[in-house]
């Protein structure tokens, strides 16, 4: 098969990003609004964003950060506690704030100290949720510290996402980020309302880039990358076609200093090239063909929302990614940075 030196898809969506607040919110903002028409947007501000104004006073200050002539609609979700309200949440889901609420395990990740400490706590959210069709977006990860860092995806879906979709067999679920065989199988098996997100980082790297030579924090993320049959599973999933997978960056921005740390932060910052590093797995995987759907199809078919109009154009245009990017004056170091890509969006 001949390799297309350009590829022309309708304009993708990022499923799953974190834009930040404050300053920085502006400096990374425009990465992700050039790659994506929309994105779902996480609400794991610091204090977390859990009522519908809160969650619409940061979908204004996301607009208000975006460049004029930048076209980009951040779709919002509410962040889910103990203390959730059914009746706060189907508010925000009338009037159009929340696309969807997501599920932070307490202490799973970065600033989820507020999470849910057990299913039990929002089992009448999950039940409004079910009957009102809006999304629960998951990050699945066990978070009792005594299982081991790189089985608490697989012990998650044992011990809470298999018996929870037992109970609630009509909730719209997204796995996010998923990063093993196991979650990959599950979603595939599972009814028409589970879904996966993949990032570009789980298609690339498995878990000895984050030793390679040594420690290599900008490697780190959660869920942490697992062995390469994960990721050869991963990438399987994504190019096979299914409708269940689609894209999502799991973008997640610290600064340089906050990884390059005794006590480093979980999060790889890859919206600035996210598109680039995608279409490089499904090129390798000789899936160019199934690339529109992951990118642009199958997420707002999951969501029930239209899809975009308009195209973007990849073009095959080897380039070096840069080894540090300016976000309103914090330094950040993007995924594959110092590494060639071989496509590029054209202008
Ligand atoms: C995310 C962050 O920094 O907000 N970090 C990450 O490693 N992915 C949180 C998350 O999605 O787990
Ligand atoms: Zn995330």
């Amino acid at each position: 098969m001949t390799v297309p030196d350009s590829l022309t898809i309708r304009r993708p969506d990022d499923w799953h990003v974190h834009l930040r607040d404050g300053p920085v919110l502006a400096g990374v903002l425009p990465f992700t609004a050039r790659q994506f028409a929309r994105a779902i947007v996480m609400p794991n501000l610091s204090p977390p964003a859990v009522s519908v104004a809160e969650v619409a006073a940061y979908r204004d200050r996301i607009m208000t950060a975006l460049p004029q002539g930048m076209d980009f609609t951040p779709l919002m979700t509410c962040y889910l506690t103990d203390a959730s309200d059914p009746d706060e949440i189907e508010r925000g889901a009338t009037e159009g704030v929340f696309t969807a609420a997501k599920l932070y395990p307490a202490h799973a990740t970065t600033n989820s100290t507020h999470g849910v400490t057990q299913i039990a706590a929002i089992r009448a959210v999950l039940e409004r949720m079910e009957k009102i069709g809006l999304p629960l977006c998951v990050h699945g990860e066990a978070t009792d510290p005594d299982i081991d860092v790189f089985d608490r995806e697989a012990v998650f879906i044992e011990r809470t996402l298999a018996p929870l979709i037992r109970e609630m067999p009509g909730l719209k679920l997204v796995f996010e980020h998923i990063t093993t065989a196991e979650a990959a199988e599950f979603v595939a098996i599972s009814g028409e309302n589970v879904a996966a997100t993949i990032t570009p980082q789980h298609l690339h790297i498995n878990r000895n880039a984050m030793f390679a030579g040594g420690i290599r924090p900008h490697m780190y993320c959660l869920p942490v990358a697992k062995r390469e049959h994960h990721r050869l599973a991963l990438r399987k999933a994504a190019t096979s076609g299914s409708a269940k997978f689609f894209l999502g960056t799991d973008s997640a921005p610290h600064a340089r200093s906050a990884k390059e740390s005794a006590c480093g932060c979980a999060g790889i910052f890859n919206a600035p090239f996210a598109l680039e590093s995608y279409v490089a797995v499904f090129g390798e995987e000789h899936a160019l063909d199934r690339f529109e759907a992951f990118a642009s199809e199958n997420g707002p078919r999951f969501y029930g929302l239209p899809l975009n109009q308009g195209t973007v154009t990849l073009r095959r245009d080897s380039f070096e990614v840069p080894e540090r990017l300016d976000a309103s004056g914090t330094e950040l170091v993007p995924f594959h940075a110092g590494e060639q890509l071989g496509w590029r969006i054209a202008d």
